[in-house]
């Protein structure tokens, strides 16, 4: 026999296997062709959720642990009322499938189109499989349109069939997730043969029991990885036992002397209060995840470099923040960040920029309680750009004429906690007039969700270079706090934050401003002294109906206030710059296409 003939057979061996072996386990999270994304929708590993789209349809796949009915839904907030609803059961070898809508109430009403199709459906094992289509937008105001935002997916189902779908019974089961169905990093088909992978967890932890938030830092040591390799996927690794007082957690890494690293290699500090200096500056963005346990594939072209020696990275630091509201004690935790590396290096060196607002010293993001859209900016200025980027001849003033080196933007994973509303990456560029025009814009999420910090990938990517400017939009909502929100890493602090991911790999990691406030005036229309602006942002009583001045002086002093920015890198020498600058106008701002074909 031939070789291309044995390849042949062999490949017949192989996918009838695969069909008999995904036949026989269910669930089956594999990634195929025709559904390359996979979500677990539920906590429990029984509702999984897997998908494709094309720029007109979306088709999915449900596995259910029932052999009840199903529900898979598409809410406003993530709850029953206002939402749209895909039902489906099978029974005598046939699927019943209907197409049901919400508004203020919770009962499911029959819409008057049905516009999801049933592609196909059984049962099998004790689990319910139904495959469907739908349009992403169907032009009925019955149904929700699937978008580039984050979509809050409901699911539900129930133990048993209804006698018919008017005749729907309550579930036993339902939850929410918030997921991006059409921004989302694919899981390749194969990792390469020689991938390995790297835990960066605690070991054995106890959790105070004396706090109700921790933060607590851990440094790895990886001066002796000399080859350079890629990392290609990042995974957040729990102890199931502790996994929901896990908050939030990063991977920062730097390059330090090897004999200052030996010393801090394994210890645990409290990211704040007791880490050394070499610790707390070491803030290179590698990973974060919060509550969202969803694994981070690369783009296929791209890898971010781990090892390699010289001046490259070599201190690792995990940060986890823990919340304990009850103090409950002995929580023992080995929870971290897992990284699938590869010697196969990929075609793009990437790196992560973290764009953002300052939040010390002076806290430096106020937000009043009482506000449905609070808006905070923060910019990743030109200068703060051309020092990152190096070899920019015009280190701020605008000459567009001259090649410059440029980045190439392929993702955003925005951050804040948990009145993060919308997030938006605006993306300015200059003209030789020095006026600021809009490119479109690098990312936007009108339907933000603090929880799960998904990782978007660029369905465009866009060049950044020397004579552009990143402007991070960041919309709160604090209606139901009753004091003010001041800029943290705990939960109940805020925070404006994009983590950039982009190639080539530049020096710079860190590009962020703060307002001076300098606009802000007292009751009066008397300039407050900067040494004053927290004090009397909270001396204000919130509550008093006199503060609603006050509320507008701080919106107009964030708008028309100069920035002050800051741009570090620690990989080379520790440098960073520093300078302020006026907030520009922007002619010609960006406004997304109509993409609609609804009538
Ligand atoms: C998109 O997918 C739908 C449903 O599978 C299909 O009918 C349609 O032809 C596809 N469109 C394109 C442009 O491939
Ligand atoms: C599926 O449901 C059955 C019956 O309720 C249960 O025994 C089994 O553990 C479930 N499987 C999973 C993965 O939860
Ligand atoms: C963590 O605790 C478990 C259970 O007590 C033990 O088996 C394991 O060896 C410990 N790991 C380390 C690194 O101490
Ligand atoms: C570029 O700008 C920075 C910050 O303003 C300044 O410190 C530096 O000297 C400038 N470099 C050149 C070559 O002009
Ligand atoms: C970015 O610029 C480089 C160099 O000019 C070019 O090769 C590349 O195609 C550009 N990428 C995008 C996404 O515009």
């Amino acid at each position: 026999m031939d070789k291309p003939m044995t390849m042949y057979i062999l490949l017949i061996i192989s996918s009838l296997v695969a069909m008999v072996t995904s036949q026989d386990t269910l669930p089956d999270r594999s990634r195929i062709v025709r559904y390359p994304y996979t979500e677990d929708l539920d906590m429990e590993g029984r509702y999984i959720l897997r998908w494709n789209f094309n720029e007109t349809h979306a088709w999915f796949e449900v596995q259910v642990n029932t052999t009840g009915y199903v529900g898979f839904g598409i809410s406003t907030e993530g709850r029953m009322r206002d939402s749209d609803i895909f039902v489906a059961y099978v029974a005598n070898d046939r699927v019943y499938s209907g197409d049901f809508y919400t508004r203020t109430g919770r009962y499911p009403l029959t819409d008057d189109v049905d516009d999801w199709i049933v592609d196909y459906g059984y049962e099998q094992g004790g689990w319910t499989v139904i495959g469907f289509t739908r349009l992403l937008d169907t032009c009925d105001t019955q149904d929700k349109p699937i978008t580039e935002h984050t979509t809050r997916l409901i699911y539900a189902y129930g133990y048993s069939d209804p006698s018919s779908l008017q005749a729907l019974r309550r579930h036993d089961e339902r939850g929410s997730k918030g997921v991006n169905l059409l921004t989302r990093p694919t899981r390749p088909m194969f990792l390469p043969a020689d991938s390995q992978t790297a835990d960066f967890r605690n070991e054995n932890y106890t959790i105070p029991s004396t706090e109700r938030s921790t933060f607590r830092c851990r440094v790895f040591d990886l001066t002796n990885v000399l080859d350079k390799y890629h990392i290609i996927k990042i995974s957040p690794v729990f102890t199931p036992e502790t996994e929901y007082h896990v908050g939030h957690m990063t991977l920062f890494r730097c390059h330090v002397p090897a004999e200052d690293l030996r010393f801090y290699a394994g210890q645990d500090f409290n990211c704040f209060t007791d880490a050394p200096g070499h610790v707390q500056f070491c803030r290179e963005h590698v990973a974060s995840f919060g509550n969202g346990k969803t694994d981070f594939y690369l783009p296929e072209d791209i890898g971010i470099p781990i090892g390699g020696g010289g001046n490259e990275p070599n201190m690792y630091v995990l940060a986890m923040q823990y919340t304990n509201q009850d103090k409950t004690p002995g929580l023992v935790d080995s929870s971290g960040i897992r990284i699938t590396y590869t010697s196969e290096l990929r075609q793009h060196e990437a790196g992560f920029m973290t764009v953002g607002n300052i939040i010390s010293p002076n806290w430096a993001q106020f937000i009043p309680p009482g506000e449905t859209d609070f808006l905070q900016k923060a910019y990743c200025s030109m200068k703060c750009l051309a020092w990152g980027m190096e070899g920019c001849v015009a280190n701020g003033t605008v000459n567009p004429t001259v090649a410059s080196p440029f980045m190439t933007v392929a993702g955003v994973q925005f951050l804040s906690h948990e009145l993060g509303k919308t997030m938006k990456l605006r993306h300015l560029a200059y003209d030789e007039k020095h006026v600021a025009l809009e490119n479109p814009w690098l990312a936007y999420d009108n339907s933000y969700d603090p929880n799960e910090q998904t990782f978007r990938v660029l369905p465009r990517r866009q060049n950044i270079t020397c004579w552009d400017e990143l402007l991070l939009e960041c919309v709160y909502n604090s209606q139901n706090r009753m004091t003010p929100t001041v800029g943290g890493w705990t939960a109940l602090n805020e925070l404006c934050r994009a983590h950039v991911l982009y190639y080539p790999r530049k020096r710079i990691e860190g590009c962020m401003s703060w307002s001076s406030y300098q606009q802000l005036q007292d009751r009066v229309g008397n300039r407050i002294e900067a040494r004053h602006v927290f004090k009397t942002l909270h001396d204000t009583d919130w509550h008093s109906p006199a503060s609603n001045s006050m509320r507008n002086n701080l919106k107009r002093a964030l708008r028309e206030s100069s920035e002050i920015a800051q741009c570090w890198s620690s990989r080379r020498e520790r440098s960073y710059a520093v300078d302020g600058f006026p907030q520009p106008t922007i002619i010609g701002p960006y406004t997304e296409p109509v993409t609609s074909t609804c009538v």
